[in-house]
């Protein structure tokens, strides 16, 4: 079976649910009138930036006709460099959270907040796939599954463009890694390049992302700036992108092969690639005319489908060379209660002994320690793009451009300790080296929490972490530290703030009854925390990524080599572990809750409707004590000949219910999710065959599955 015209079909499903003002059609009808009244120099401005003013990015103006400059602004969780905003969940953890009405939620305050500043452009969402647990960028984007980064992808996309800001969904492609991210180059093969690391690109452009960003390494030898592979073929022609391609910036490297292969537009510009050259190399007849008339109409498309010619589009009110000469402009409304609703909801409880966790009520004394427990000694964004100096303290975001200035930061410490409230003792030792003192402390108290965190981040050398981690253990003695207050109280609750995936060799420890894996919660840290600990909150989330026993489990440590080679193909994250029979300490999907569910009667069906190609329901029964979410999730096994890993995800859903209740969930499958990239048809695939569909809590905790077969 073969299908065409996919693309299509998923785009205008998403053009009508995106509230964003216009259509591409429109859009592209009124760029035309405005770029036809243009000449060369003047659609070349536009292409160009200025460098770095009032936003990161500036983009150039022109007058009669008026287009004005761009301004585009990181990142992915917040607007950087600015006061009065929001500094919340980062990626990795929103997508803890496998609820798409809360992605949505985050991506739309997020777009007011950007838009309330006057930015044009939100440089992010960040959709790479996680390839390994050490790269530095990981907690920007959405976990180690193409699905769930997809859907991730697509309801942030919505979210930031329904507010009239165009998301840059970033950075195309193959670009893994903080070593080397400008000089190395990644090498694929063609089906795992679709349906690993370009399918949530596909899927957000569906969703009608207005702008996408290239990377900065190269992709079979080419810069992926002017790789007309990825950016004409894959991009523009294979998904129909109809937007504008940013270069990352400083990742422009020519003139005439970057314009004709697919860059649109060259950040931050100033490079001498574009602007005279460009202008130069189209009036020698290099590059056409048509062009570049293309390329500046894909941008004033962009702009006007956002609505951005709106009179009382906001000027802009950032300053990103000198901030204390930005206006005042507070944008941070109430958003700070979805922030701390996100946090509880995605922190996922990874051990719950003796049901250790929610704290009972009676409760006299609790002690709160760590490194990561406190405030940082240093101060409050005691380095530029957090982090960079200010890793003393609790850890609620990484470093670099996917970073934001917090308007404050609520400590573990300080979270816990305004929810015990006065009648309960709370006490603290927010040194991790002094093992003794944290002993002392612990002995008489009815609960230790202890918090370690692992941080990383963009290029930057940090405590010795060039932006990738070294090693996957915690950070500020954070094992050990662990290890010592667990021999001290017998109710131990670890709690980990961290980037991504840490090995825990304390996890056997008897004393150690609970483990809560809050990830990058953002400024309302400690509030979602204590939600979570006092039961305020049923915790949700699951894990968007696989935790190994041994950091040499997984399959993609950092690769030094001048070529990267993704020689794991196929089998990314859990997939890896399931094709070789590995087991993890905790798997990709996993997270306890306070009550229990079931699941029964898997029903299946197959039809010729090519939106619904087969459809699943099931029950699913809240048998516990308490209301909460259930994460149901549908992973699809293909016929053995279509040569897939052991199972893809391919369907979530996240429903609340309460104790006592059944509730029926429904999946709807359709051709894409059971395709298979065919290289030599080029196109997407349904292979024949015996299919099986699995309905389970997580990767590894199946409860139902049955067969059909296409
Ligand atoms: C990063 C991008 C970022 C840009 C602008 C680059 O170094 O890779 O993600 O948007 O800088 O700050």
């Amino acid at each position: 079976m073969q299908i065409t015209a996919l693309t299509t079909a998923v785009f205008i499903f998403f053009a009508s649910t995106n509230a964003a003002a216009r259509t591409w059609e429109e859009a592209y009808e009124k760029a035309e009138a405005l770029v036809g009244k243009m000449s060369i120099e003047q659609k070349v401005n536009i292409t160009t930036g200025t460098g770095r003013g009032l936003c990161v990015g500036m983009s150039g103006s022109t007058t009669d006709p008026d287009f004005p400059a761009l301004c585009l602004q990181d990142g992915p969780l917040g607007v950087r460099i600015a006061d009065n905003i929001t500094a919340g969940v980062s990626g990795i953890t929103a997508s803890q959270s496998w609820d798409k009405k809360a992605l949505r939620k985050r991506g739309e305050y997020m777009g007011k907040e950007f838009y309330g500043k006057g930015v044009h452009a939100q440089l992010g969402p960040d959709v790479e796939v996680m390839r390994s647990p050490y790269a530095g960028r990981i907690f920007e984007s959405f976990g180690e599954d193409p699905y769930l980064n997809g859907v991730a992808g697509v309801e942030t996309v919505l979210g930031i463009q329904s507010e009239g800001v165009i998301a840059v969904i970033k950075h195309f492609v193959l670009n893994n890694q903080e070593h080397n991210r400008t000089t190395s180059s990644s090498t694929v093969d063609d089906r795992s390049l679709h349906e690993v690391w370009a399918w949530p690109f596909a899927r957000a452009v569906e969703a009608g992302a207005g702008s996408v960003m290239c990377s900065y390494n190269k992709i079979n030898g080419t810069y992926a700036c002017e790789s007309d592979g990825s950016l004409n073929k894959l991009l523009k022609s294979e998904m129909g992108f109809q937007g504008f391609v940013m270069s990352d910036w400083g990742a422009t490297h020519s003139t005439v092969d970057a314009a004709n292969n697919g860059l649109d537009m060259t950040m931050p510009g100033g490079e001498g690639y574009f602007g005279k050259n460009l202008t130069k190399a189209v009036e020698e007849g290099d590059v056409t005319e048509e062009r570049l008339t293309d390329m500046a109409k894909r941008i004033v498309a962009a702009y006007y489908k956002m609505d951005q010619d709106d009179p009382d589009f906001p000027e802009v009110s950032l300053n990103s060379v000198n901030r204390t000469k930005a206006p005042m402009v507070d944008v941070q409304e109430d958003h700070a209660k979805l922030v701390r609703q996100l946090g509880a909801e995605a922190t996922v409880l990874l051990l719950n002994k003796d049901e250790a966790l929610p704290l009972p009520a009676d409760l006299k004394k609790i002690a709160v320690l760590g490194v990561d427990a406190g405030p940082d000694p240093n101060g409050l964004n005691c380095g530029g793009d957090n982090g960079l100096a200010c890793n003393n303290g609790t850890l609620a975001m990484g470093w670099g451009s996917g970073s934001a200035t917090f308007p404050y930061l609520i400590s573990p410490y300080e979270g816990i300790k305004s929810r015990a409230g006065g009648d309960v003792e709370v006490v603290h030792s927010f040194d991790s080296w002094d093992t003794d003192a944290a002993q002392d402390l612990v002995r008489d108290v009815d609960v230790a929490i202890v918090c370690a965190s692992s941080d990383s981040g963009e290029a930057t050398v940090v405590d010795g972490n060039a932006g990738d981690r070294n090693n996957l253990t915690l950070w500020h003695n954070g094992d050990k530290f662990i290890e010592a207050v667990a021999d001290a109280n017998e109710k131990t609750i670890v709690v980990i703030h961290a980037t991504g995936p840490v090995t825990m060799p304390w996890i056997d420890h008897k004393n150690i009854k609970a483990v809560v894996w809050s990830g990058l919660p953002g400024q309302e840290s400690g509030n979602s925390l204590a939600d979570v600990l006092f039961g305020d909150v049923n915790p949700s989330g699951r894990l968007p990524y696989t935790i190994a026993k041994n950091e040499d489990d997984y399959p993609v440590h950092i690769d030094l080599h001048d070529t990267i080679d993704y020689k794991e193909n196929l089998l990314v994250g859990y997939k890896w572990f399931d094709a070789k029979n590995i087991e993890p300490l905790f798997e990709f999907g996993f997270g306890l809750s306070y009550t229990n569910f079931s699941f029964s009667d898997l029903k299946v069906k197959t039809s010729d409707n090519e939106g619904e190609l087969v459809s699943a329901t099931v029950a699913v029964e809240n048998t516990g004590d308490v209301d909460g979410a259930a994460v149901v999730q549908a992973y699809i096994s293909f016929p053995e000949s279509a040569g897939e890993p052991p199972k893809v995800l391919r369907g979530f859903d996240k429903v609340q219910i309460k104790r006592g209740h059944k509730d029926r969930v429904s999946f709807a499958f359709d051709k894409l999710s059971l395709s298979v990239y065919d290289v030599e048809k080029d196109d997407w695939v349904v292979p024949s065959g015996k299919y099986s569909i699995h309905i389970g809590a997580s990767s590894r905790d199946i409860h139902q599955s049955t067969s059909f077969t296409l």
